[in-house]
Parts: C-alpha cells; structure tokens; sequence
C-alpha cells in the first residue's frame, strides 16, 4: 500500500468572551494573583457562560473557521475526530453534534478521551486515515469546556482552567511537508492522580455523588507536575533523537499548556531558547484539548512553509506523545 503524507492545510478557533482574571478568582477562593501567576504562569482565562452552550458549540465554531479560511465546503469532509474531556453527553459522540452543527453531512466522526493528549492522538488518528488513502479531507477537533467540571471551591484546580477550541483540516501533502513522525505513550494511572470520579459508569451520577463534589476534576497537582515534566521532556528529545533533530533545525515547539514551569523545562531539555516556544498559557489558561490547536492558531502568521514543528503534550491517563511535522501552510 502507497503510504501518503498528511498536512494541516487550514486551522481555526473558538474563544468564548468572559475573561475571568486571577483577581476575580480571589473573590471565590483563598488564592492571589502573584500565586496564580508565579506557580502556573496564568493571568486570565476564558469562560463559556451561556447555560445552552458548550463543547460541540465551541468546536462547531473552530471547524467552520477553518473551512471558509480555506474554502472547503463542510460536504467534502470524509472524517471529523474530536478530542475532548467535557463531551456534550456521555454519548452520543460531541463529534456528531459538530457534524450536525456545520453540515459535514459526508462525514463519520467520533471522539477521543486522552486529556490534554487529546489533540495530538486525534491528529495521529487523523493523518492514518489520509496517509491509507481512507479520507481526502479530516476535520480534527480539541475543545473543552473545563469550566463545566471544576470545583470552584477547591484552589488547587479551577485556577489552572479554562475553556476554548481548536480545529485543523488535514489533508494530503504532495510537497514533503506536514506530519512526519509521531510517538505517543499511556499509561495507566491507577493512584487518582488526575480523575473525574464520577459520572461514569464505575460511580453512576447519585445524590451522594454530587454531594461529595466528585462530578469534578480533581488532581495530585505535585505528582502530576512530576510525571508531566518528566514526561513531556522525554519524548520531545525521544522524537529529535529519531529523526536526527537538533535544536537549531527546530523553529518552534509547540507544548501543551498545563503550567509555564512545565513548558520552561521541555525547552530546556531540548536545548531550545524560549523565542522558539509558543505559550499562550497566560492568556487562557490550560484548555486541556485545546491548546495545541489554539497555539497554532495564534501563531500562523508568524509560521513559515517548510518550518519543523515539535508538538508535545502530557496529560491524565497518563497520556503523552509528541509530533514531529513540517508546516505545510503558505
Ligand atoms: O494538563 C494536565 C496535567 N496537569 C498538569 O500538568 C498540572 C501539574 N501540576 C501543577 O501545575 C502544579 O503542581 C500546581 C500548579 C497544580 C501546584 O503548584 P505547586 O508548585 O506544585 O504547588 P503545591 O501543590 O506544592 O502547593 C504549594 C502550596 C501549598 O501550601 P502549603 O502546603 O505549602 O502551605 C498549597 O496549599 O501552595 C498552596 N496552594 C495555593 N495557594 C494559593 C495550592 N493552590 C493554591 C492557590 N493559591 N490556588
């Protein structure tokens, strides 16, 4: 079988407009700005507060962005992979809503569950599907509307939230660039470190589940900050190492964004200087499926063709991966 390149060949976002700064979180909860911004690097964050809308509305938006940026009509998508944590409902799939939502009437679509791995497992899903000659056109999807999930008494996590979506279409590269390599790690996280307890079937919704506050997030912050350092350092250099990659050949990393400490130290690792690392962590906060998408979104104008992107991220499971790609973008 001829195996094909894929490429990102349009990107699009969804932000909602309430921006909830560090100040307002010191009105809810012991905490203070310098706190928020010295452990994490988050100064404001952007919360969806319209009861009717949430995960799909978000990633409806991102994807009809990135279709009329590159005049793709939502019929010629072949495939829709939505990574996310805060689905619509347990089922159906938040991928079907958006298809319904933008019309992609040609397309089957489903989501992925890999926390702040979410989007680069989606997109390696994605591009197998154009590299098999399966799809001509995938929608690939990371939203999240963490706000719907957090405990806004508990300081240690709804600090470091928010909501957001990114989408990208991938499609067949004939000039070289675009998705060259992957690597992609789990693995079973059998301490709690990082969980929403209940909701699913192993904790049914119940009086008692809601009582105990566990329909949200909650996290070992020191044990994940370790495992997540640890972690994303890794296979960035595991993937440079592969492909023969030094620092200078590697214009941008493109790290999720779960803590600036975090992101600071898989530079560091890699040998890269911080012009060389997109971080819009201050302005957003963490969106888990939505920050890788949402940095190259920020940074398109600034991405030249032929440029060597290193996506990295790490998050609940554990999940973590990276993805080595040439920018295909003009
Ligand atoms: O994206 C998915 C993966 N998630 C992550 O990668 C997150 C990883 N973890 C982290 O980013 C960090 O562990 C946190 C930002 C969550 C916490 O930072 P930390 O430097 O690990 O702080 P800590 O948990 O060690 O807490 C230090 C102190 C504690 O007080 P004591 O025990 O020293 O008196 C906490 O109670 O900071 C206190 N603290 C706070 N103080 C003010 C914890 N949260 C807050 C807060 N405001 N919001």
């Amino acid at each position: 079988m001829e195996v094909k390149q894929a490429k990102i060949t349009a990107v699009g976002h969804y932000l909602p407009e309430f921006r909830m700064t560090n100040f307002e979180l010191e009105k809810l909860m012991d905490t203070n700005d310098e706190w928020i911004r010295t452990r994490t690097g988050i100064s404001e964050r952007r919360i969806l507060k319209d009861p009717d809308k949430a995960t799909a509305f978000m990633g409806a938006e991102a994807a009809k962005e990135a279709l009329e940026s590159s005049g793709t009509s939502a019929e010629e998508i072949d495939l829709i992979v939505l990574a996310t944590v805060t689905p619509d409902y347990l089922f159906p799939a938040t991928a079907c809503l958006v298809q319904n939502m933008i019309g992609a009437t040609n397309a089957f679509a489903f989501d992925v569950s890999a926390a702040c791995s979410g989007f680069l497992y989606a997109l390696s899903t994605g591009s197998m599907y154009i590299e098999a000659g399966r799809a001509k056109k995938v929608l690939v999807i990371g939203a999240d509307k963490m706000s719907s999930i957090l405990d806004y008494t508990d300081r240690t996590t709804s600090i470091l939230f928010g909501d957001g979506a990114g989408a990208v279409i991938l499609e067949e590269s004939t000039d070289g660039t675009g998705i060259i390599d992957q690597i992609h790690h789990s693995e079973g996280d059998t301490n709690c470190s990082l969980y929403q307890h209940a909701g699913g079937s192993r904790n049914p919704a119940t009086i008692e589940t809601v009582k105990n506050r566990q329909h949200h997030v909650t996290q070992d912050g020191r044990a994940v900050f370790k495992k997540a350092t640890m972690g994303m350092a890794d296979v960035s250099l595991e993937i440079m190492e592969k492909n023969n990659l030094e620092p200078e050949d590697i214009a941008w990393l493109v790290p999720h964004q779960a803590n600036l400490r975090i992101i600071d130290a898989t530079a560091n690792r890699m040998g890269l200087s911080s012009e060389k690392v997109m971080i819009n962590i201050d302005k957003y906060g963490n969106t888990t499926a939505g920050t890788i998408p949402l940095c190259l979104y920020d940074w398109k104008d600034k991405l030249n063709h032929g440029d060597n992107l290193i996506l990295a991220a790490f998050g609940g499971g554990f999940t973590w991966g990276a993805i080595y790609l040439k920018w295909g973008l003009k």
